[in-house]
């Protein structure tokens, strides 16, 4: 099951991601470089990652206040992925073994989130960015991309057992 909702409003959105934005650059994972995130075929994207653990207690209070229920899973952890223009996620299958996810947008015109309907990659289903947008998936099979970021992408990942 995957599912598109509306979660922050656009000013609540706006101020979260304007202080995850602020971050010195050290801050920042490259996962092209560490723990990648492969794809179907063994390729590397190009994006950033901060964990949860990692963040300025302010902000991780902040995110821990938006967290998304989902009905029968407890949210464990949460990491926020940046993604740079032209950067983005070939498309994988999420392997780090949780049970669900939500992916909490936070800017609009960044971009989409793809997925594959039954894993056929000639059969893309688009999910346009929109700030404060919930998409949640508990398929863990899902195979899924993130195409070419057109501005800086800013989205917080909830992970759930
Ligand atoms: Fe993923």
């Amino acid at each position: 099951m995957i599912s598109v909702e509306p979660h922050l409003g656009e000013q609540q959105a706006h101020t979260i991601r304007q202080m995850i934005a602020s971050l010195d650059e050290a801050y920042w994972r490259d996962r092209s470089r560490h723990k990648p995130n492969l794809g179907l075929n063994g390729e590397v994207g190009y994006y950033f990652s901060c964990g949860r653990e990692s963040f300025p207690e302010v902000i991780r209070l902040a995110v821990d206040a938006i967290e998304p229920i989902i009905h029968g899973y407890e949210c464990e952890d949460w990491v926020v992925n940046r993604t740079p223009i032209g950067g983005g996620m070939p498309p994988h299958i999420d392997n780090e073994g949780y049970l669900a996810v939500s992916l909490l947008c936070m800017q609009s015109n960044s971009g989409e989130f793809r997925w594959y309907e039954n894993k056929d990659l000639d059969k893309p289903q688009f999910i346009l960015d929109k700030s404060g947008q919930l998409i949640r998936f508990n398929q863990m099979d899902l195979v899924h991309s993130v195409p070419s970021a057109l501005s800086e992408r800013y989205v917080i990942v909830f992970l759930y057992r």
